[in-house]
Parts: structure tokens; sequence; C-alpha cells
């Protein structure tokens, strides 16, 4: 349509991105070469093309989930790290993305015995090079994985609160993220509270396959300001009004939910609920290398399908930037 000028200029800011879910089937299999990671004896590992066929076929979040942490298997050092994240932030840059909030799951490294500190010196280096030769400024965002044991994701905040990186700049939040349905928010409350005192940011991923009701118990019992995904809060007014009230930003990735299943197609997001609501919300890519699409094409999609005006555009963009967490004088710079 005519906007898609206008679309691609827009300055965007990238909320809801998983660092582990840029990893492209060809980086995947020089990596597993450089590193002698063996791949699955299975014909979708055969090659770069067959797996990505593969990916065109979720059957929904759980499906995914398992390719997603089979693939990672393939990252053992700081620089492939470093090489994960520069990859991702030049295709950023193409898109127009000026700031990026970036999710990293340590407990799938340390799990393979990768430390957290190769992790983040790795991911570190990387964001260094896109604010010098990109002029992206980026943010980590650190999540546990909700599927382990808790005392797993205890000792990763023990970790974290004990390099200080919450409160140093290292990271600017923390966040919850992997098989939802069978691990409802209350779980982690105690977590929560532990991480809650040092001041950070606070954010999960609900609603994404579990009901409304795990968006209310994450604000509830969890004292997260930010929801990542949002997608079933359509289904609750109430919801939606209270969350327009104290502006609380959705993370909605419109072209994942597709992907897996979560939606049966593209016409089902909810983006004029939620503008008609007055829901402040941002649209993101989740996981592009798996879903076959970086944000720039999942913006174009959302114009496409929902034919939105300038002034919808113009709103979801400031609302987006103004809850971003970078510093005031960074949103007025992207504004
Ligand atoms: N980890 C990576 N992508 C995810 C998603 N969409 N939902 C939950 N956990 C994830
Ligand atoms: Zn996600």
């Amino acid at each position: 349509s005519s906007l898609h000028d206008l679309i691609e200029a827009l300055p965007k800011v990238e909320q809801h991105l998983h660092i582990e879910g840029t990893l492209e089937p060809e980086l995947l299999f020089s990596l597993a070469a450089k590193n002698s990671v063996a791949l699955p004896d299975d014909p979708v590992y055969a090659s770069p093309e067959t797996l990505r066929d593969r990916y065109q076929r979720f059957t929904c979040l759980d499906d995914f989930l398992h390719y997603y942490y089979l693939g990672m298997s393939v990252l053992v050092t700081e620089a492939d790290f470093e090489t994960l994240a520069w990859a991702y932030f030049q295709k950023a840059a193409r898109d127009k993305v000026r700031h990026a909030e970036v999710f990293f799951d340590p407990q799938a490294h340390t799990a393979r015995g990768v430390s957290y500190d190769t992790v983040v010196a790795g991911l570190a280096a990387a964001k260094k090079r896109a604010q010098a030769e990109l002029a992206i400024t980026v943010e980590y965002i650190v999540c546990i994985l909700r599927h382990l044991p808790l005392p797993e994701s205890d000792a990763l905040v023990d970790t974290v609160l004990d390099r200080g990186h919450l409160t140093d700049g290292t990271l600017v939040g923390f966040g919850m993220v992997s098989s939802e349905k069978p691990f409802p928010p209350e779980l982690f409350a105690d977590i929560y509270a532990r991480v809650a005192r040092t001041g950070t940011h606070l954010t999960t991923h609900a609603g994404e396959e579990a009901p409304a009701s795990f968006i209310t118990a994450s604000l509830e019992r969890l004292g997260v300001e930010r929801i990542d995904h949002g997608l079933a809060a359509a289904e609750d007014p109430a919801l939606l009004a209270s969350l327009a009230r104290n502006r609380t930003l959705l993370t909605l990735c419109p072209w994942s939910n597709v992907a897996l299943k979560n939606i049966p197609r593209f016409e089902d997001a909810p983006i004029r609920a939620f503008l008609d609501a007055g829901v402040r919300f941002s649209v993101n890519s989740d996981d592009p290398a798996y879903f076959g699409a970086y944000v720039q094409e999942v913006y174009c999609r959302v114009q496409d399908t929902f034919g939105l005006s300038v002034a919808d555009w113009d709103w979801i963009v400031r609302g987006a930037v103004e809850e971003s967490w970078c510093s005031d004088e960074r949103k007025a710079e992207i504004l």
C-alpha cells in the first residue's frame, strides 16, 4: 500500500527479540562445524535448507522451542555470541531499528557448560560495536526459563546479583520465557520479588499460549511493568481497559503468533482491538530466524492486513518509544 515508504522510514524500536532466535540456519551449520557440535541424526538437519523448511511447519510453542534450544547448542565461545548478535544488529540497522531491547537465555547455555560470563561478554562486545558503528542503542534483558526447576532459576539470579549486572548498566531488565501454559506466573513470585529489590525493569512473556488470566496474574503477582506478547488480552475487555489506564506496554509479535498457531491467521492479530482500547503496544519479530520475518516485514504485513492510518502508526511508534527502557534524551532523539 501507499504507506510502505513511510513504514520503512519509521524509526523503530524492537522490544521483543530473543538473540538466540536470530540464529539463521546457515550460521547454525557453520558454528556446528567450527565447534564440532554434532547435530541430530535426522533428515531435518541434512542442510540449512531442510532445516529452514521444517521451520515453516511449527505446530505450537513447544514444537518451536524444541528446535530453538537444539539450535543454540552450537553457540560455545564468546566470539560465537558476538557473531550472532552482530549479525542481528546489522539486519536491525537495515530495518531502521534505532533502539533494541534484547532477550537472552543464560540457562540454555550454562546447562551445556557455557558460562554466564562467556555469554554476557560476547553480547556486550556486539552491543558496543552496534552503538559505535550502527548508531543503534542496545539493552539486554536477562530471562529465566519457566520450564526448568526453580532452584536453577534462583541460581541464575544469584549469579546476576553477584555480578551486579542489573545495576551497573550491563542489563536493563529481567524477564521470563519458554513454555507458558504448564507454568503459571504465581510459581515465580518469590524470584521476581528478589530481583525487584534491585529496582531493575521487570517483564514476562504472558498470554502467548495461555489465557488472559496469566496476564492479570503476571501484573498482580510478579509486579511486571510490561507484558511480552499479551495476545490473550484481546479476550478480556476489563483487562484491556486497565492496561490502557496504566499505560502498560504489550510487546506484540503477530507474525510469531501465526507461525506458532496461537492465532489462525494474521487477520486475527488484535491490532484493531488494542488501538480501539487505547492499549500501548509495539510490533516485534520475536525469533525472526525461525519464523522467517524481521521487524520491517512484520510492520509491512500489519499494514497490508489492517490498512492503518498515518495517525495509527504515529500512535504505535510514539507509545513504543515512550515506554522504552532508554533515557529520555535517547527517546527524544528517536522521535
Ligand atoms: N523463547 C523464545 N521465543 C519464545 C516465545 N515466543 N515464547 C516463549 N519463549 C520463547
Ligand atoms: Zn518471545
